[in-house]
């Protein structure tokens, strides 16, 4: 579904990004895995991908810095030529009994990697993109905290809106050029984010309101992820899916 394509993925190293990359190497992509400090995790990736026979290469990068953006974007046009697809996975959670017990420090450091990170590596590969003339494709991997939005995780669901409304306002912006732009919202996923932030009894409770009762698989993620990158959705822009269970119905 991606011969051809070049995509940048960051925080491929671990969690849904790692399971992004894989699938998209799997589906024929050049792929490049960004990761800030899980090094070792994104070579054996790499290793993977180039098992299935694609081409992938590593970029560390810390995504609230601008010029590691830079530095990211500009290495993958020097490696292959151009950029066609965008994954703005890496992301910061944090999640309190209420807002109060939340730290002015720790309201900046999520909203630099958040809010500015994804900002940074949207307007990069944006300006590639408007300069290529072919397109292209960017999915940021939002939350379903944002429809279903507590004290707790006030900052964090925050900082996901400010990301969604980013996507749709250049969805609307530059899809005549052929550049569509669309949201997945993972609900809890199995990945080192959700063992962080849910004790056990606090994820015998969100299992019952989750209409599949079970957390979501990064691999379940991934596929949605797939979708919006590949033309599969190629009339599909500024929209969101939720890959929740069925968590944020109601
Ligand atoms: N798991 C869930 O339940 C869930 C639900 C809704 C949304 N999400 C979202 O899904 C995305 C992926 O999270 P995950 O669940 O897969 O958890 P994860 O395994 O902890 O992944 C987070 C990734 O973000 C990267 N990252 C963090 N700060 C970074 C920075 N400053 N620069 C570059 N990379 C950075 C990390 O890279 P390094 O390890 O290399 O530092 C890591 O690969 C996040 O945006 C998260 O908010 C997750």
């Amino acid at each position: 579904m991606l011969t051809g394509k070049v995509a940048i993925i960051t925080g491929a190293g671990t969690g849904i990004g790692k399971e992004v990359a894989k699938l998209f190497g799997k589906n024929h992509a050049s792929v490049v895995l960004n990761y800030r400090s899980s090094e070792k995790q994104a070579n054996e990736v790499k290793e993977e991908i180039e098992k299935m026979g694609s081409k992938a290469i590593t970029v560390k990068a810390d995504i609230s810095n601008y010029d590691d953006c830079k530095n990211l974007v500009q290495t993958t046009v020097k490696e292959f030529g151009h950029v066609d697809i965008l994954i703005n996975n890496s992301g910061m959670g944090l999640t309190r009994d209420t807002i109060l017990d939340i730290t002015n420090e720790e309201y900046h450091r999520l909203m630099t990697i958040n809010v500015d990170g994804t900002y940074y590596m949207t307007t990069l590969v944006l300006e590639q993109m408007e300069k290529q003339k072919t397109g292209g494709s960017i999915v940021s991997i939002s939350s379903s905290a944002v429809a279903q939005p507590s004290s707790g995780n006030g900052v964090y669901a925050m900082s996901k809106a400010a990301i969604e409304l980013l996507m749709r306002s250049v969805a609307q912006n530059h899809g005549e050029h052929g550049i569509r732009c669309n949201i997945v919202a993972p609900g809890p996923t199995e990945t080192n984010m959700v063992n962080e932030y849910f004790s056990e009894e606090k994820r015998k409770r969100v299992t019952k309101e989750i209409p599949l009762r079970r957390f979501g698989d990064p691999k379940e993620t991934a596929q949605a992820v797939l979708f919006f990158a590949s033309d599969m959705s190629s009339y599909v822009t500024g929209q969101k899916i939720h890959v929740d269970g069925g968590r944020t119905i109601r």
